[in-house]
């Protein structure tokens, strides 16, 4: 039997923060760790996915391998024989799979994503991509029969659409050609088994997440940003006026992001070492300082990362994606018609 598969999308759009790193990019070391010579982990970077809505083009090819640079400084191990990293463009078996499926999801269904409702809503002009990119999504996952699929919230309609599709396909063309991905239940068990999920807030608005795509330069850190700034926002974040240090989300979402973000990076339990104590600048001199060191370290390590290790890596993956994915093609072809 081959090994289950667990398959990620890293979006490569932009400047990571320290709530990619703890949500997405550290989950996903810990992932690889935990699961190395026990299931297959395919990371792959949906680049076509990219300029579903604007982005920089003459970025966008830099971006990508800039991103993988800092999952590689990150700890991920690329010569790790059970992990594969590839561009979906570099498989041109996801953009094909994705236009045979396209005939048989239907305009119901792909209008219905919350997703395409917000994106497109009040815009003059609606790109057919943001319409249609769940189905080039269902392509990605079904084309490696991937099992588990840790994604967030906002994209649990887009898996379940791969479900009904595979569904739809082996129904009509006979068991079994397409694997479902696990249902969205499973998806969060295993997602809380490696810490995905975690949301960290921004310092200066903590009711709301940190993230790149607002414009929020004192409540985020980028990973780019200096060390010293960075404990400076930590020493200006937004706390409370209830004066006794407690995790609790919903009275003190401040108190409790500095809470997670001091435990997550050094490994203790911060929130049990501070409970009940009253001095909020010392929380944040302790934060602040693990912040710096993150910061320094990460940034040393990614200045010997280099642009070959992650092309290497890459020519790897896409060599060994490319042969299971048409593989899979082949048989969806045979299935069609297309074929003999
Ligand atoms: P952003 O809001 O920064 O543009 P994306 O939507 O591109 O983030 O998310 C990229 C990945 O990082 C996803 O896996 C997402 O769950 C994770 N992520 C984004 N923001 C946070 C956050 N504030 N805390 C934890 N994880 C996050
Ligand atoms: N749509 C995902 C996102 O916006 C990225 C993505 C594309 C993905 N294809 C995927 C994630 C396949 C998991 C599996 O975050």
């Amino acid at each position: 039997m081959s090994k289950e598969v667990i398959l990620t999308g890293i979006r490569s759009n932009g400047e990571l923060t320290l709530g990619n790193y703890l949500g997405a990019i550290k989950p996903m070391v810990d992932l690889q760790k935990k699961h190395a010579g026990d299931k297959q982990l395919n990371l792959f970077v949906p680049d076509l996915h990219s300029f579903i809505t604007p982005v920089d083009h003459g970025q966008l090819y830099q971006n990508t391998l800039d991103n993988l640079k800092v999952f590689t400084a990150a700890g991920l191990n690329l010569d790790q024989p059970d992990t594969l990293v590839y561009r979906q463009s570099y498989v041109p078996a996801h953009s094909e799979l994705a236009w045979i499926l396209n005939c048989f999801a239907y305009m119901g269904e792909l209008s219905r994503m919350t997703q395409y409702k917000d994106k497109s809503d009040g815009q003059a002009n609606v790109g057919v991509g943001i319409f249609d990119y769940p189905v080039l999504m269902a392509a990605d996952i079904v084309l490696y029969d991937a099992a588990y699929v840790p994604v967030g919230e906002d994209q649990r309609q887009h898996l379940e659409l791969a479900r009904d599709l595979a569904q739809r396909i082996n129904n009509k063309f006979g068991l079994p050609l397409l694997s479902e991905p696990l249902e969205w239940s499973k998806q969060l068990e295993f997602a809380a088994s490696f810490g995905a999920g975690t949301r960290i807030r921004s310092l200066k608005h903590p009711d709301k997440k940190m993230s790149k795509s607002v414009s929020d330069p004192a409540g985020t850190i980028l990973l780019t940003d200096s060390p010293e700034e960075a404990a400076k926002k930590v020493m200006s974040a937004t706390t409370d006026s209830v004066g006794v240090i407690h995790l609790d989300w919903s009275n003190q979402p401040g108190v409790s992001n500095l809470l997670t973000i001091g435990s997550l990076l050094s490994g203790k339990d911060l929130a049990a070492e501070w409970d009940g104590k009253a001095n909020y600048g010392d929380l944040k001199a302790v934060v602040a300082a693990e912040v710096q060191q993150f910061l320094t370290d990460l940034q040393t390590k990614l200045a010997a990362v280099t642009h070959q290790q992650v092309l290497a890596a890459l020519e790897r993956g896409e060599a060994a994606a490319n042969k299971t994915a048409n593989q899979k093609l082949e048989q969806v072809q045979r299935a069609v018609g297309l074929r003999p």
